[in-house]
Protein backbone atom coordinates (compact mmCIF):
# COMPACT_ATOMS: atom_id res chain seq x y z
CA UNK A 1 0.00 0.00 0.00
CA UNK A 2 1.47 3.23 -0.79
CA UNK A 3 0.74 6.98 0.71
CA UNK A 4 -0.45 8.99 -2.46
CA UNK A 5 -1.59 12.61 -2.45
CA UNK A 6 -5.30 11.35 -2.08
CA UNK A 7 -4.36 8.99 0.78
CA UNK A 8 -2.95 5.25 1.08
CA UNK A 9 -4.01 3.56 -2.09
CA UNK A 10 -3.35 -0.54 -3.45
CA UNK A 11 -2.90 -1.30 -6.75
CA UNK A 12 -4.84 0.53 -9.14
CA UNK A 13 -5.16 3.74 -6.76
CA UNK A 14 -7.92 1.34 -4.75
CA UNK A 15 -8.60 3.09 -1.36
CA UNK A 16 -8.85 0.69 1.42
CA UNK A 17 -10.76 2.45 3.07
CA UNK A 18 -13.63 1.61 1.21
CA UNK A 19 -12.81 -1.74 1.18
CA UNK A 20 -13.25 -1.78 5.54
CA UNK A 21 -16.18 -0.37 4.69
CA UNK A 22 -17.93 -2.59 2.39
CA UNK A 23 -16.74 -5.95 3.99
CA UNK A 24 -15.99 -4.47 7.23
CA UNK A 25 -13.42 -5.24 9.12
CA UNK A 26 -10.79 -7.26 10.58
CA UNK A 27 -9.87 -8.06 7.08
CA UNK A 28 -7.36 -9.51 5.21
CA UNK A 29 -6.63 -7.58 1.85
CA UNK A 30 -4.12 -9.21 -0.97
CA UNK A 31 -2.64 -7.35 -3.35
CA UNK A 32 -2.24 -9.33 -6.56
CA UNK A 33 0.09 -7.41 -8.63
CA UNK A 34 2.76 -7.35 -5.44
CA UNK A 35 2.77 -11.23 -5.70
CA UNK A 36 3.08 -10.54 -9.37
CA UNK A 37 5.96 -8.33 -8.51
CA UNK A 38 8.01 -10.81 -6.47
CA UNK A 39 7.18 -13.55 -8.59
CA UNK A 40 9.03 -11.93 -11.62
CA UNK A 41 11.91 -10.48 -9.97
CA UNK A 42 12.73 -13.78 -8.55
CA UNK A 43 12.41 -15.11 -11.96
CA UNK A 44 14.20 -12.92 -13.38
CA UNK A 45 17.27 -12.79 -10.38
CA UNK A 46 18.28 -16.10 -11.52
CA UNK A 47 20.12 -16.62 -14.88
CA UNK A 48 19.88 -20.94 -14.75
CA UNK A 49 19.35 -22.62 -18.26
CA UNK A 50 16.22 -24.62 -15.39
CA UNK A 51 14.82 -22.78 -12.42
CA UNK A 52 11.60 -23.88 -10.93
CA UNK A 53 9.90 -21.60 -8.24
CA UNK A 54 7.67 -23.90 -5.85
CA UNK A 55 5.62 -21.15 -3.61
CA UNK A 56 5.71 -22.15 0.09
CA UNK A 57 1.65 -22.94 0.54
CA UNK A 58 2.06 -22.65 3.90
CA UNK A 59 2.46 -19.12 3.91
CA UNK A 60 -0.95 -18.58 2.84
CA UNK A 61 -2.85 -21.16 0.97
CA UNK A 62 -6.29 -19.62 0.07
CA UNK A 63 -7.12 -21.58 -2.92
CA UNK A 64 -7.14 -18.46 -5.11
CA UNK A 65 -3.87 -17.52 -4.31
CA UNK A 66 -2.78 -21.09 -5.51
CA UNK A 67 -4.46 -20.70 -8.67
CA UNK A 68 -2.53 -17.03 -9.24
CA UNK A 69 0.53 -19.07 -8.51
CA UNK A 70 -0.08 -21.54 -10.79
CA UNK A 71 -1.15 -18.62 -13.35
CA UNK A 72 2.11 -17.57 -12.81
CA UNK A 73 3.98 -20.43 -13.84
CA UNK A 74 5.27 -21.73 -9.97
CA UNK A 75 4.83 -25.39 -8.47
CA UNK A 76 4.21 -25.75 -5.45
CA UNK A 77 5.99 -26.53 -1.76
CA UNK A 78 4.10 -28.68 0.49
CA UNK A 79 4.13 -29.63 4.29
CA UNK A 80 1.02 -31.77 4.64
CA UNK A 81 -1.16 -34.09 3.22
CA UNK A 82 -3.78 -30.99 2.92
CA UNK A 83 -1.80 -28.67 1.62
CA UNK A 84 -1.24 -30.96 -0.99
CA UNK A 85 -4.80 -31.95 -1.56
CA UNK A 86 -5.56 -27.98 -1.60
CA UNK A 87 -2.66 -27.77 -4.23
CA UNK A 88 -4.12 -30.42 -6.55
CA UNK A 89 -7.59 -28.64 -5.92
CA UNK A 90 -6.21 -25.84 -7.23
CA UNK A 91 -5.16 -27.31 -10.27
CA UNK A 92 -1.60 -27.76 -9.51
CA UNK A 93 -0.33 -31.31 -11.52
CA UNK A 94 1.30 -33.54 -8.98
CA UNK A 95 4.87 -33.29 -10.89
CA UNK A 96 4.91 -29.79 -9.51
CA UNK A 97 4.06 -30.59 -6.14
CA UNK A 98 6.84 -30.93 -3.82
CA UNK A 99 6.30 -32.05 -0.51
CA UNK A 100 8.65 -31.04 1.90
CA UNK A 101 7.52 -32.38 5.77
CA UNK A 102 8.96 -32.55 8.84
CA UNK A 103 8.38 -35.29 11.67
CA UNK A 104 5.16 -36.74 9.38
CA UNK A 105 4.00 -39.90 9.61
CA UNK A 106 4.80 -43.01 7.28
CA UNK A 107 1.35 -43.54 6.56
CA UNK A 108 1.05 -39.35 5.18
CA UNK A 109 4.55 -40.13 2.92
CA UNK A 110 2.47 -42.97 1.71
CA UNK A 111 -0.59 -40.82 0.86
CA UNK A 112 1.96 -38.12 -0.33
CA UNK A 113 3.47 -40.70 -2.70
CA UNK A 114 0.17 -42.30 -4.19
CA UNK A 115 -0.70 -38.59 -5.26
CA UNK A 116 2.29 -38.75 -7.34
CA UNK A 117 3.95 -35.61 -5.76
CA UNK A 118 7.66 -35.10 -5.36
CA UNK A 119 8.90 -36.22 -2.18
CA UNK A 120 11.55 -34.84 0.38
CA UNK A 121 12.56 -36.89 3.35
CA UNK A 122 13.86 -35.21 6.37
CA UNK A 123 15.37 -37.80 8.92
CA UNK A 124 17.57 -41.35 8.33
CA UNK A 125 14.50 -43.65 9.81
CA UNK A 126 12.28 -42.17 7.45
CA UNK A 127 14.73 -42.49 4.42
CA UNK A 128 14.78 -46.53 6.20
CA UNK A 129 11.16 -47.39 6.18
CA UNK A 130 9.94 -45.20 2.87
CA UNK A 131 13.17 -46.64 0.81
CA UNK A 132 11.98 -50.12 1.99
CA UNK A 133 8.39 -49.62 1.27
CA UNK A 134 9.12 -47.34 -1.98
CA UNK A 135 12.44 -48.63 -3.48
CA UNK A 136 11.72 -47.30 -7.35
CA UNK A 137 10.13 -43.70 -6.54
CA UNK A 138 12.98 -41.34 -6.73
CA UNK A 139 12.88 -39.21 -3.78
CA UNK A 140 15.09 -35.96 -2.48
CA UNK A 141 16.94 -35.51 0.79
CA UNK A 142 16.55 -32.78 3.29
CA UNK A 143 19.82 -32.20 5.07
CA UNK A 144 20.94 -30.03 7.62
CA UNK A 145 23.42 -28.04 6.56
CA UNK A 146 24.54 -26.76 10.40
CA UNK A 147 24.03 -22.59 9.52
CA UNK A 148 22.50 -20.51 12.07
CA UNK A 149 20.48 -17.77 10.26
CA UNK A 150 17.12 -16.34 10.39
CA UNK A 151 15.20 -12.96 11.84
CA UNK A 152 14.81 -15.05 15.24
CA UNK A 153 15.63 -18.04 16.80
CA UNK A 154 11.94 -19.72 16.54
CA UNK A 155 12.15 -19.24 12.22
CA UNK A 156 16.12 -20.63 12.58
CA UNK A 157 15.78 -23.99 11.61
CA UNK A 158 19.44 -24.79 9.68
CA UNK A 159 21.66 -25.21 12.79
CA UNK A 160 22.93 -27.97 14.83
CA UNK A 161 20.17 -28.00 17.53
CA UNK A 162 16.81 -28.03 15.10
CA UNK A 163 14.78 -30.77 14.21
CA UNK A 164 14.78 -30.42 10.78
CA UNK A 165 16.43 -32.40 7.81
CA UNK A 166 19.34 -35.29 8.07
CA UNK A 167 23.00 -33.76 9.46
CA UNK A 168 25.36 -33.05 6.57
CA UNK A 169 27.90 -35.61 8.86
CA UNK A 170 24.99 -38.46 8.34
CA UNK A 171 26.18 -38.39 4.31
CA UNK A 172 28.37 -41.79 4.84
CA UNK A 173 25.12 -43.56 6.63
CA UNK A 174 23.11 -41.73 4.07
CA UNK A 175 24.95 -43.23 1.29
CA UNK A 176 24.57 -47.07 2.88
CA UNK A 177 21.23 -47.26 2.90
CA UNK A 178 20.81 -45.43 -0.23
CA UNK A 179 23.16 -48.33 -1.46
CA UNK A 180 21.77 -51.10 -0.01
CA UNK A 181 17.78 -50.24 -0.74
CA UNK A 182 19.01 -49.19 -4.43
CA UNK A 183 17.18 -46.20 -3.99
CA UNK A 184 17.14 -42.95 -6.36
CA UNK A 185 17.86 -39.58 -5.34
CA UNK A 186 17.02 -36.99 -7.77
CA UNK A 187 17.52 -34.11 -5.31
CA UNK A 188 18.96 -32.67 -2.58
CA UNK A 189 17.44 -29.73 -0.07
CA UNK A 190 18.26 -27.65 2.63
CA UNK A 191 16.38 -24.65 4.22
CA UNK A 192 18.20 -22.62 7.19
CA UNK A 193 15.41 -20.33 8.23
CA UNK A 194 13.25 -17.30 7.53
CA UNK A 195 14.09 -13.60 6.88
CA UNK A 196 17.42 -13.72 6.14
CA UNK A 197 19.09 -11.03 5.15
CA UNK A 198 23.09 -11.33 4.45
CA UNK A 199 22.90 -12.86 1.13
CA UNK A 200 26.76 -14.21 1.29
CA UNK A 201 24.36 -16.72 3.94
CA UNK A 202 22.84 -17.83 1.32
CA UNK A 203 26.05 -18.67 -0.55
CA UNK A 204 28.17 -20.18 2.37
CA UNK A 205 24.96 -22.68 2.35
CA UNK A 206 24.91 -23.68 -0.78
CA UNK A 207 28.82 -24.29 -0.70
CA UNK A 208 27.53 -27.43 1.63
CA UNK A 209 24.85 -28.56 -0.43
CA UNK A 210 26.94 -28.78 -3.34
CA UNK A 211 29.59 -30.76 -1.84
CA UNK A 212 26.61 -32.86 -0.46
CA UNK A 213 25.51 -32.64 -4.09
CA UNK A 214 28.41 -34.61 -5.29
CA UNK A 215 27.92 -37.45 -3.55
CA UNK A 216 24.75 -38.19 -5.21
CA UNK A 217 24.72 -39.06 -9.27
CA UNK A 218 21.69 -39.06 -10.73
CA UNK A 219 20.44 -36.33 -9.20
CA UNK A 220 17.84 -34.00 -11.21
CA UNK A 221 17.22 -30.92 -9.09
CA UNK A 222 19.12 -28.52 -6.17
CA UNK A 223 17.01 -26.98 -3.80
CA UNK A 224 18.37 -23.76 -1.70
CA UNK A 225 14.79 -23.81 0.71
CA UNK A 226 14.03 -20.32 1.27
CA UNK A 227 14.16 -17.57 3.74
CA UNK A 228 14.48 -13.99 1.98
CA UNK A 229 13.96 -11.05 4.05
CA UNK A 230 11.20 -8.65 3.46
CA UNK A 231 11.41 -4.86 4.73
CA UNK A 232 8.81 -5.33 7.66
CA UNK A 233 10.30 -1.84 9.10
CA UNK A 234 10.37 1.56 6.86
CA UNK A 235 13.40 1.54 5.73
CA UNK A 236 14.67 -1.90 6.05
CA UNK A 237 16.37 -3.74 4.20
CA UNK A 238 15.43 -6.80 2.02
CA UNK A 239 17.30 -9.58 0.87
CA UNK A 240 18.97 -8.27 -2.25
CA UNK A 241 17.15 -11.06 -4.46
CA UNK A 242 19.14 -9.39 -7.65
CA UNK A 243 22.85 -9.59 -6.49
CA UNK A 244 22.02 -12.98 -4.70
CA UNK A 245 20.92 -13.80 -8.60
CA UNK A 246 23.91 -12.37 -10.14
CA UNK A 247 26.06 -14.03 -7.54
CA UNK A 248 24.09 -17.41 -7.87
CA UNK A 249 23.70 -18.33 -10.89
CA UNK A 250 26.96 -18.06 -11.91
CA UNK A 251 28.33 -20.06 -9.01
CA UNK A 252 25.49 -22.89 -10.27
CA UNK A 253 26.13 -22.75 -13.88
CA UNK A 254 29.63 -23.78 -12.63
CA UNK A 255 28.69 -26.46 -10.41
CA UNK A 256 26.73 -28.07 -12.87
CA UNK A 257 29.30 -27.87 -15.65
CA UNK A 258 31.31 -29.85 -12.98
CA UNK A 259 28.17 -31.96 -12.08
CA UNK A 260 28.51 -32.77 -16.03
CA UNK A 261 24.44 -31.60 -16.10
CA UNK A 262 22.07 -28.61 -16.55
CA UNK A 263 20.28 -29.50 -13.20
CA UNK A 264 17.34 -27.76 -12.32
CA UNK A 265 18.29 -24.90 -9.74
CA UNK A 266 14.76 -24.82 -7.53
CA UNK A 267 13.79 -21.97 -4.14
CA UNK A 268 10.99 -22.68 -2.20
CA UNK A 269 9.82 -19.37 -0.83
CA UNK A 270 6.80 -18.00 1.18
CA UNK A 271 7.33 -14.55 2.96
CA UNK A 272 9.32 -13.33 -0.05
CA UNK A 273 5.95 -14.20 -2.39
CA UNK A 274 3.31 -13.12 -0.17
CA UNK A 275 4.16 -11.24 3.14
CA UNK A 276 4.34 -7.02 1.28
CA UNK A 277 1.37 -7.92 -0.76
CA UNK A 278 -1.22 -8.52 2.23
CA UNK A 279 -2.03 -5.49 4.48
CA UNK A 280 -4.80 -6.35 7.67
CA UNK A 281 -7.33 -3.86 8.53
CA UNK A 282 -8.43 -3.31 11.65
CA UNK A 283 -10.61 -0.45 13.45
CA UNK A 284 -10.32 1.28 16.23
CA UNK A 285 -12.53 0.64 19.44
CA UNK A 286 -10.90 2.80 21.87
CA UNK A 287 -8.40 5.17 22.18
CA UNK A 288 -7.33 5.26 26.04
CA UNK A 289 -5.00 7.45 28.11
CA UNK A 290 -3.02 5.70 30.53
CA UNK A 291 -0.56 6.92 33.05
CA UNK A 292 1.77 5.65 30.96
CA UNK A 293 0.81 5.64 27.25
CA UNK A 294 -1.97 6.39 25.17
CA UNK A 295 -3.31 2.70 24.06
CA UNK A 296 -5.01 2.62 20.80
CA UNK A 297 -7.64 -0.89 20.94
CA UNK A 298 -8.70 -2.24 17.97
CA UNK A 299 -10.99 -5.02 16.84
CA UNK A 300 -8.54 -7.34 16.64
CA UNK A 301 -5.39 -9.49 18.58
CA UNK A 302 -3.02 -12.46 18.95
CA UNK A 303 -6.02 -14.52 17.29
CA UNK A 304 -5.66 -13.22 13.99
CA UNK A 305 -1.87 -11.88 13.41
CA UNK A 306 0.51 -13.20 15.94
CA UNK A 307 3.29 -12.46 14.52
CA UNK A 308 4.08 -9.58 16.48
CA UNK A 309 3.18 -11.44 19.78
CA UNK A 310 5.38 -14.58 18.94
CA UNK A 311 8.32 -13.38 17.26
CA UNK A 312 7.93 -9.78 18.49
CA UNK A 313 8.00 -9.49 14.93
CA UNK A 314 7.69 -5.50 14.24
CA UNK A 315 4.61 -5.06 11.39
CA UNK A 316 4.65 -1.03 9.93
CA UNK A 317 0.83 0.28 11.47
CA UNK A 318 -0.85 3.75 9.65
CA UNK A 319 -4.24 5.05 10.49
CA UNK A 320 -5.31 5.17 6.90
CA UNK A 321 -8.63 7.20 7.72
CA UNK A 322 -6.36 10.26 9.38
CA UNK A 323 -3.46 9.50 6.44
CA UNK A 324 -2.07 13.43 6.86
CA UNK A 325 -2.54 13.78 10.53
CA UNK A 326 -0.15 15.40 13.27
CA UNK A 327 1.45 12.55 14.78
CA UNK A 328 1.16 10.85 18.19
CA UNK A 329 2.67 8.01 19.95
CA UNK A 330 0.44 5.09 20.54
CA UNK A 331 0.53 1.70 21.37
CA UNK A 332 -1.34 0.11 19.30
CA UNK A 333 -3.15 -3.66 21.10
CA UNK A 334 -5.79 -6.09 20.62
CA UNK A 335 -8.92 -7.33 22.35
CA UNK A 336 -7.69 -10.43 23.71
CA UNK A 337 -7.66 -10.98 27.31
CA UNK A 338 -4.37 -10.93 27.77
CA UNK A 339 -1.52 -8.57 26.26
CA UNK A 340 -1.52 -8.79 22.55
CA UNK A 341 0.43 -5.59 21.54
CA UNK A 342 0.64 -5.02 17.69
CA UNK A 343 3.02 -1.79 18.40
CA UNK A 344 5.05 -0.46 21.12
CA UNK A 345 4.98 3.68 20.66
CA UNK A 346 4.48 4.08 17.65
CA UNK A 347 4.12 7.68 16.01
CA UNK A 348 1.16 7.74 14.27
CA UNK A 349 -1.40 9.88 12.48
CA UNK A 350 -4.31 10.87 15.55
CA UNK A 351 -6.19 8.14 15.86
CA UNK A 352 -9.44 8.48 17.36
CA UNK A 353 -12.48 5.97 17.81
CA UNK A 354 -13.92 4.17 14.60
CA UNK A 355 -10.58 5.19 12.69
CA UNK A 356 -9.11 2.11 10.25
CA UNK A 357 -5.53 1.56 10.80
CA UNK A 358 -3.18 -0.82 8.58
CA UNK A 359 -0.84 -3.21 9.66
CA UNK A 360 1.49 -4.18 6.73
CA UNK A 361 3.35 -6.82 5.49
CA UNK A 362 1.13 -9.27 6.67
CA UNK A 363 0.58 -11.21 4.11
CA UNK A 364 2.79 -14.10 4.56
CA UNK A 365 1.77 -16.80 8.13
CA UNK A 366 -0.94 -13.67 8.75
CA UNK A 367 -4.09 -15.87 8.47
CA UNK A 368 -2.17 -18.72 8.37
CA UNK A 369 -1.11 -18.40 11.72
CA UNK A 370 -5.04 -17.77 13.03
CA UNK A 371 -6.77 -19.02 15.23
CA UNK A 372 -10.41 -19.08 16.85
CA UNK A 373 -8.51 -17.83 20.64
CA UNK A 374 -11.57 -15.87 22.89
CA UNK A 375 -14.01 -17.67 20.76
CA UNK A 376 -13.22 -15.34 17.76
CA UNK A 377 -14.36 -15.91 14.42
CA UNK A 378 -11.37 -15.38 11.72
CA UNK A 379 -11.73 -12.79 9.49
CA UNK A 380 -12.51 -12.53 5.79
CA UNK A 381 -10.24 -12.30 3.44
CA UNK A 382 -10.33 -9.91 0.05
CA UNK A 383 -8.10 -10.12 -2.85
CA UNK A 384 -7.55 -7.14 -5.45
CA UNK A 385 -6.71 -7.95 -9.09
CA UNK A 386 -6.66 -6.03 -11.83
CA UNK A 387 -8.65 -3.50 -10.41
CA UNK A 388 -10.92 -5.02 -9.07
CA UNK A 389 -11.83 -6.44 -5.19
CA UNK A 390 -12.90 -10.09 -4.29
CA UNK A 391 -13.82 -11.70 -0.99
CA UNK A 392 -11.71 -14.96 -1.59
CA UNK A 393 -12.81 -15.93 2.31
CA UNK A 394 -16.07 -15.39 4.30
CA UNK A 395 -15.48 -14.21 7.91
CA UNK A 396 -16.27 -16.98 10.12
CA UNK A 397 -19.41 -17.18 12.31
CA UNK A 398 -20.91 -18.55 15.20
CA UNK A 399 -21.81 -21.93 13.66
CA UNK A 400 -18.43 -22.03 12.40
CA UNK A 401 -17.36 -22.26 15.69
CA UNK A 402 -20.10 -25.18 16.64
CA UNK A 403 -19.30 -27.02 13.57
CA UNK A 404 -17.62 -30.06 14.69
CA UNK A 405 -18.81 -29.31 18.30
CA UNK A 406 -20.33 -32.48 19.38
CA UNK A 407 -23.27 -32.01 22.31
CA UNK A 408 -23.49 -34.25 24.66
CA UNK A 409 -26.40 -35.15 27.27
CA UNK A 410 -25.09 -34.07 30.69
N1 LIG B 1 10.71 -24.21 2.78
C1 LIG B 1 10.67 -24.79 3.98
C2 LIG B 1 11.13 -26.16 4.14
C3 LIG B 1 10.20 -24.07 5.09
O1 LIG B 1 10.18 -24.64 6.30
C4 LIG B 1 9.75 -22.75 4.93
C5 LIG B 1 9.23 -21.98 6.04
C6 LIG B 1 9.78 -22.18 3.63
C7 LIG B 1 10.27 -22.95 2.58
C8 LIG B 1 9.30 -20.78 3.36
O2 LIG B 1 10.08 -19.85 4.03
P1 LIG B 1 9.85 -18.29 3.82
O3 LIG B 1 10.15 -17.97 2.39
O4 LIG B 1 8.44 -18.02 4.10
O5 LIG B 1 10.77 -17.62 4.77
N2 LIG B 1 5.83 -18.26 10.68
C9 LIG B 1 7.15 -17.65 10.54
C10 LIG B 1 7.93 -18.23 9.39
C11 LIG B 1 8.05 -19.74 9.50
C12 LIG B 1 8.69 -20.34 8.32
C13 LIG B 1 8.55 -21.83 8.34
N3 LIG B 1 9.13 -22.47 7.20
C14 LIG B 1 7.01 -16.14 10.39
O6 LIG B 1 5.88 -15.65 10.44
O7 LIG B 1 8.02 -15.44 10.28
Amino acid sequence: MQLTKAGYRLSENINPVSLCQKYGTPIYIYDADIIERQYKRMINAFDVPNFRLNYAVKALSNINILRFFRQLGAGLDCVSIQEIELGLRAGFLPHDIIFTPSSVSLEEMRLAQEKGVHINIDSIPMLESFGAEFPDVPIGLRFNPHVYAGGNRKISVGHVNSKFGISIHQIPHVLRIVEQLNLKIEGVHIHTGSDILDTDVFLAATEILFNTAREFKDLAYIDFGSGFKVGYKEGDNETDIELLGQKFSQRFKDFCEEYGKDLTLMFEPGKYMVSEAGTFLVQTNIVKQTTAAVFAGVNSGLNHLIRPMFYDAYHHIVNISNPFGKKRIYSIVGYICETDTFGVDRQISEIKEGDYLAIFNAGAYGMMMASNYNSRPRPAEVLVYQGKDHLIRKKESLDDLLRNQVDIEL
